[in-house]
C-alpha cells in the first residue's frame, strides 16, 4: 500500500467495525421484517427472535465503539473534488445513520423489557431494567418501527451512493472503507 493509500483511507478499526456492523444489521433488518409475519413456523420465528434480540445489542456495541475510534483516529479529509453539498449530504446521512442505529437499539430494549419478555443472552447483564408497563411497550414498538422506516431509506441512499462512487464514479470514495481489514 502506498503513503497516499494510507492516509486516504479510514483508520483500519473503523473500517473493520463499519463492515462489521453493516453485515449485522443487513442481517437484522430481515430477520425483524420476517419475525413479525402472522402465519410462520414457531420454531422459525423463534429464531429470528432470539438471533434479532441477541445481536440488536451488539450492534449497539459496534456503534459506540466506531464513534470512539472515530474521536480518536479522525476520518481522512474527502478529496476536494467533491462537490461541497455532496460531502455535506454524506456527512450528514453519516451522522443520521449512528443516530438511527443507537435509537433502534434502545426502543428494542425497552420494546422487550417494557413488554415483559426475556433479554435472552443479555438477561444477566441488563435484564430487569424497565418493569413490565404495556403502555411504554406499546409506544417503543411504534417508535422502533418508524425508526426502521428512516434507517431503511438512509441506507438505501448509502448503499446506492457507495455503489455510484465505487462502480460508476471510481473516484476512490469506495476505497476509503476497503478493504475491511
Ligand atoms: C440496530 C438494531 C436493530 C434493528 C436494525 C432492528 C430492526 C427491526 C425491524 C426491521 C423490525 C420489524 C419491525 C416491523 O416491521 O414491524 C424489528 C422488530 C423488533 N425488534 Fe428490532 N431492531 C434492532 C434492535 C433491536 C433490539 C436491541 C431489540 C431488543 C433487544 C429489538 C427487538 C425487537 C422486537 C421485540 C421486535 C418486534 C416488534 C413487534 O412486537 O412487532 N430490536 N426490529
Ligand atoms: C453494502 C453496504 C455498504 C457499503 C458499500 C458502504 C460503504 C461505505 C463507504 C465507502 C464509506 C466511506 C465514506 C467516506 O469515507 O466518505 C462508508 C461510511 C460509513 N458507512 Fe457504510 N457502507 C455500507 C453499509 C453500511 C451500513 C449498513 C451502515 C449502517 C447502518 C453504514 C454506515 C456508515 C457510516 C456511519 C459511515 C461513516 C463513517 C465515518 O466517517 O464515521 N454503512 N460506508
Amino acid at each position: 500500500m502506498s503513503d497516499t493509500a494510507a492516509v486516504t483511507r479510514h483508520a483500519p478499526a473503523s473500517r473493520l467495525l463499519h463492515w462489521l456492523t453493516a453485515v449485522l444489521v443487513l442481517t437484522t433488518i430481515p430477520a425483524g421484517l420476517i419475525m413479525v409475519q402472522e402465519g410462520l413456523p414457531r420454531p422459525v420465528q423463534d429464531s429470528l427472535f432470539l438471533y434479532h434480540k441477541n445481536i440488536g445489542p451488539v450492534i449497539g456495541i459496534l456503534v459506540i465503539l466506531r464513534l470512539a475510534v472515530r474521536v480518536a483516529r479522525r476520518p481522512p479529509p474527502l478529496p476536494i473534488s467533491l462537490p461541497r453539498l455532496q460531502a455535506l449530504l454524506a456527512e450528514t446521512v453519516h451522522w443520521l445513520l449512528y443516530l438511527t442505529l443507537v435509537l433502534m437499539v434502545m426502543s428494542g430494549i425497552v420494546r422487550v423489557q417494557a413488554g415483559g419478555f426475556p433479554m435472552e443472552l443479555w438477561d444477566p447483564l441488563m435484564g430487569g431494567m424497565i418493569g413490565k408497563d404495556e403502555a411504554l411497550a406499546a409506544s417503543a414498538k411504534a417508535f422502533h418501527d418508524l425508526c426502521k422506516t428512516v434507517l431503511i431509506v438512509l441506507m438505501a441512499g448509502h448503499i446506492g451512493a457507495a455503489a455510484m462512487h465505487g462502480l460508476v464514479k471510481r473516484d476512490g470514495i469506495f476505497s476509503r472503507m476497503w478493504p475491511p481489514v
